[in-house]
């Protein structure tokens, strides 16, 4: 594991899949043709995670085009949704190596974790943070289609450019699932993707592109939507970027 993540703190979360695929038993339970699709799925979270292992290990974190110094937009949006109280559980799904943790432990939020599929992307933002605020957060290496989320864990669940990467529609579907999973009823979902006019690639992937109506049908009826905007982002290299925000609540 690159940047050894042998480390006490970090909590290194096996997904569903690792746990079916690594239980001998479990292969002769399920078949030939389950077992093929698992073996399919961990052959393509192996590609991605190796993608993203790559980025983060030969780009410096400020060079890459999703970068900006604070996520005002995101930051705004958590103030919103957790409406004063510094005890609200927050997960920052495919936090990378954004300032957003570190934004949100200046502000005083205490129950944060930041999940990503990197392991390279956890190490370079735990490095940033130091030992002691690194020790306040719970870390996830994991794939947040594939992650066993513990139920109704999370007040906040906040992704900034990673749903529009799920290309597949039992990606979605799947990661769909595990916030339905992982979030309170009357929790908060604030989600970020390419808006109708940004990129069709990002860091060389395909990436989908939404507006609030296509964004929200993806979440569906369970989920309320509260607010959407759309924010240019200026990349570090002095070109603009479409976003979008959807803000929604989980149905109690
Ligand atoms: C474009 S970057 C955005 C990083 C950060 N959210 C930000 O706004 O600066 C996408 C991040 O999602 C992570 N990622 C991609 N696919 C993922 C997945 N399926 N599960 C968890 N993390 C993923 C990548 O490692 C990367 O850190």
């Amino acid at each position: 594991m690159k940047g050894g993540f042998s480390l006490p703190f970090t909590f290194r979360c096996l997904s569903r899949m690792d746990k079916m695929f690594h239980s001998a038993a479990c292969v002769s339970l399920i078949g030939p043709l389950r077992f093929d699709r698992m073996l399919e799925l961990r052959v393509k979270l192996m590609d991605m995670q190796h993608h993203w292992e790559k980025v983060y290990g030969t780009k410096a974190p400020d060079q890459v085009s999703w970068f900006r110094p604070h996520l005002e937009a995101s930051l705004a949006l958590i103030e919103r949704s957790t409406r004063g109280d510094r005890s609200a559980s927050i997960i920052d799904v495919g936090g990378g190596a954004s300032t957003l943790i570190d934004d949100l432990i200046e502000r005083g939020y205490r129950n944060i974790t930041v999940l990503d599929i990197s392991d390279a992307a956890l190490d370079v933002t735990h490095k940033r943070l130091g030992k002691t605020l690194s020790e306040s957060v719970q870390w996830l290496r994991a794939d947040a289609t594939q992650a066993g989320f513990p139920a109704h864990s999370y007040d906040v669940w906040h992704d900034r450019a990673v749903f529009h990467f799920l290309s597949a529609p039992e990606d979605r579907t799947a990661y769909v699932r595990n916030v339905a999973l992982a979030v309170k009823p009357g929790g908060h979902v604030i989600v970020s993707t390419f808006g109708p006019e940004g990129p069709t690639k990002c860091s060389g992937l395909d990436v989908m592109r939404y507006d609030a109506e296509s964004l929200h049908g993806q979440f569906g009826p369970r989920f309320k939507l509260v607010e959407s905007s759309k924010e240019l982002h200026d990349t570090p290299f002095g070109t603009r970027q479409q976003f979008l925000y959807c803000y929604c609540t989980l149905e109690q």
